[in-house]
């Protein structure tokens, strides 16, 4: 049982995905295909929902904000950098002060590992929160958006599938929910790749296929999930150029002809062009960077409404 569950068994908040019962990520994906698929609601007209993001977004915070729209939500928007945060109001006694406003549903995202879950502990019972991505934690959202756009991609049965993720695992919030959310739909084999200073040592990859060499590890991958190369290492001397790095682990059309024939291309954004990522191979017919974001506004939804609705 995890925080994020009531005793009764109904989702209370979404944190992580990390011990989600897999019934309840594989009814949030289908709830947000048959969103899709034109079933029509609005169940959340007269809730009101807060985008409170004290680290930048465009996607994530977009996507909501459009998903709590077409539920029939309204919507407030959080600008940290605007806001009496500036002037050294906690998160907490914002999150309080926009709760007493009457607002039910706050999507958070903070650059601190763990911040979500203790604000989370703090509001009131009928309150609910999600994780929009803390720290290199957790963005559960996105680990639902990608399982999503797998699941179109390859079929619901991910046992013979081969998923590679590339790049800064170590400081991903993606990686992390994107593999626990593979694990749980029993994906066949999960390959991790990327320098020895970017990847995890902690128990992040267990169960996983570790490598060092691009080029090995995507020989045969039916998928292959790049992640953003986060150019704050480089000032930490964990990557040593950026052109050394794409010359190693930059997904080039050719490098791309490695994978199987049908390998599809994901990628969370934002995408840094001719670095992790060649702009034909992000532009081209094996790319689902669009359909992953247009797919997180089913999820959001979703996930909006299992919480709120
Ligand atoms: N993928 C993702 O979280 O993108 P944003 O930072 O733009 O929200």
């Amino acid at each position: 049982m995890t925080p994020q569950i009531d005793p009764d068994g109904r989702l209370r908040h979404l944190l992580t995905l990390d011990g989600l019962p897999r019934e309840t990520l594989a009814g949030l994906l289908d709830r947000a295909q048959a969103i899709i698929d034109g079933v029509a609601t609005r169940p959340l007209a007269g809730t009101a929902i807060c985008t409170l993001f004290f680290d930048p977004s465009t996607r994530t915070r977009l996507s909501f904000q459009r998903a709590a729209q077409r539920l029939g939500a309204d919507v407030l928007n959080f600008d940290a950098s605007t806001s009496s945060t500036t002037k050294g109001e906690t998160a907490l006694d914002t999150l309080h002060t926009i709760e007493a406003m009457g607002v039910r549903g706050f999507v958070v995202r903070h650059s601190a590992d763990g911040a979500v879950a203790e604000l989370a502990a703090a509001v009131a019972p009928d309150t609910a929160l999600v994780n929009a991505g803390d720290g290199s934690s957790a963005h559960p959202t996105q680990g639902l958006l990608d399982m999503l756009t797998l699941r179109q991609a390859k079929g619901a049965d991910f046992s013979g599938l081969t998923v590679l993720i590339v790049g800064d695992i170590r400081h991903s919030r993606v990686a992390r929910s994107d593999v626990q959310a593979l694990r749980s739909l029993g994906t066949g084999t999960i390959r991790a790749c990327g320098p020895a200073a970017l990847l995890p040592d902690d128990a992040t990859l267990h169960g996983c296929e570790v490598s060092h060499d691009f080029d090995a590890a995507l020989e045969g991958a039916d998928v292959v999930m790049m992640l953003r190369l986060q150019r704050e290492r480089m000032a930490e001397g964990l990557v040593s150029s950026l052109d050394d790095y794409h010359r190693d682990y930059g997904l080039t059309a050719a490098r791309l002809g490695r994978a199987a024939p049908d390998a599809v291309v994901m990628h969370p954004g934002p995408m840094n062009r001719g670095v992790e990522i060649d702009g034909d191979v992000a532009d081209g017919p094996r790319s689902l960077v669009l359909r992953q974001v247009a797919n997180g506004v089913a999820v959001r939804m979703a996930v909006l409404e299992a919480l709120l609705a």
